[in-house]
């Protein structure tokens, strides 16, 4: 009916409406000045944030945490990608500190199935008409068959494309094929999913991925270069929705 008050749109339909777009790494930013450096995104189109979350142990950096997360004010969605051991008892504080996706590896647990059902049943801190999008995350060496047994259980798969640690690596070619063998895997599960791509995405490669089906790229250190983030955040989103080469 028209005149309906429109309802608010969930995070997941909003990823899945702005499909296919950039999620920016804020590692690079200057944290110390993260208030002003997110608002240079705000008009580019950019709608999710990416904070890398490392304890040291999952990776061998440590980087932020929950409270660094609860500080932004910005209006972005924010993905919070847990490179953290043993997250099932971690998780609540990211949930409360305000994120709205929640990327967990399935390398980093045993009960990695039953994180996800956790956050299955959690509430969005920071809107609740938000709802919560489960990311599973799978390091470049791990065999695609183990998200078999999570995809009833995921709104997002992200696949790395570097070893997870640091930022400003170099693509791994073997990312290609395995997103498109993942996009197959979720066109067979018969429930929408989020694709996604994480790690070493530049300038000079992002082109390659238009065209391929994936909903999300991560992308960090190509926009956060110290220089110039609204017009390289812009420059990242028109490549990636360019007409395939
Ligand atoms: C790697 C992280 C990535 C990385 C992205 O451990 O998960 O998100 O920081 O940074 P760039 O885009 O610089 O590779
Ligand atoms: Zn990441």
């Amino acid at each position: 009916m028209t005149g309906e008050p429109k309802q608010p749109m969930g995070a997941f339909e909003r990823l899945r409406e702005a499909s296919p777009t950039i999620s920016v790494g804020v590692l690079t930013a200057n944290l110390a000045a993260l208030g002003s450096e997110l608002a240079c995104l705000e008009g580019t189109g950019v709608q999710l944030l990416h904070f890398d979350v490392m304890d040291g142990c999952f990776v061998p950096m440590m980087t932020v945490g929950p409270p660094l997360i609860r500080a932004v004010r910005a209006p972005f969605l924010i993905e919070a990608h847990l490179m953290i051991l043993d997250p099932l008892e971690k998780i609540d504080a990211y949930v409360e500190a305000g994120a709205d996706i929640l990327t967990v590896h399935v390398e980093s647990g045993q009960h990695i199935h039953r994180v996800l059902q956790k956050l299955g049943r959690m509430t969005n801190a920071r809107d609740p008409d938000r709802g919560l999008v489960r990311g599973v995350a799978l390091n470049p060496g791990t065999p695609l068959s183990t998200l078999e047994p999570l995809l009833d259980d995921v709104e997002m798969v992200s696949l790395l494309a570097v070893n997870p640690g640091w930022t400003g690596q170099a693509f791994i070619e073997s990312t290609l094929p395995r997103l498109s063998k993942v996009k197959k895997m979720i066109a067979a599960q018969g429930r929408e999913i989020l694709l996604c791509v994480d790690g070493g995405v530049t300038r000079d490669n992002i082109s390659r991925l238009a065209g391929t089906g994936v909903d999300l790229v991560v992308t960090g250190s190509a926009v956060f270069d110290g220089k110039a983030p609204a017009e390289n955040a812009r420059f990242m989103l028109e490549r990636l929705r360019s007409r395939p080469h």
